[in-house]
């Protein structure tokens, strides 16, 4: 399964969801890939936050040589699943959609972890929050582990 997440900048929320997902992939030996991407561009070619990779090296992973880049309309059709982070991320996907099948893959990660919410993970770009994202996402990459495998 190959998993795409979603932010707006790509320097934040999506690579410390694309770090704990790849950590907990090894860990249980799932044949996936992961990625992540920001919906504006704003951040192209830049590594991740210095306060995401200091938050998420915290707790044992490196996420300082992913490099940032935009949601491409290739990404719609090669990813099974499209993980957006709040609603803006999520209609912006969406709206890129061309087809059903490709709006199909695109969720809210939050519904995981608490079902029929479409709630936000809060942006720590502008919260300083980084530690409690790291531990949500964490709680929501568990729960999108078992909805999957079981
Ligand atoms: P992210 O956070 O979408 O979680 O990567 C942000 C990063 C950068 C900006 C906004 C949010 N920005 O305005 O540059």
């Amino acid at each position: 399964m190959k998993i795409l997440m979603v932010c707006l900048g790509n320097i934040c929320r999506s690579p410390i969801a694309q770090g704990v997902l790849e950590k907990k992939i090894r860990e249980k030996k799932l044949d996936w890939i992961v990625d992540s991407v920001g919906t504006s561009g704003w951040h192209d070619g830049e590594a991740p936050d210095d306060r995401a990779i200091k938050a998420t090296k915290a707790v044992g992973i490196d996420i300082s040589k992913q490099i940032s880049r935009k949601i491409t309309p290739d990404d719609l059709d090669y990813f099974d699943v499209i993980l957006t982070m709040d609603s803006s991320n999520y209609l912006d996907v969406i709206n890129l959609c061309k087809t059903p099948l490709q709006k199909d893959k695109v969720s809210h990660m939050l519904n995981f972890l608490r079902p029929g919410r479409n709630e936000a993970v809060p942006d720590p770009y502008y919260h300083d929050n980084f530690a409690e994202v790291v531990e949500l996402l964490d709680d929501a990459m568990d729960a999108f582990i078992l909805a999957k495998t079981s």
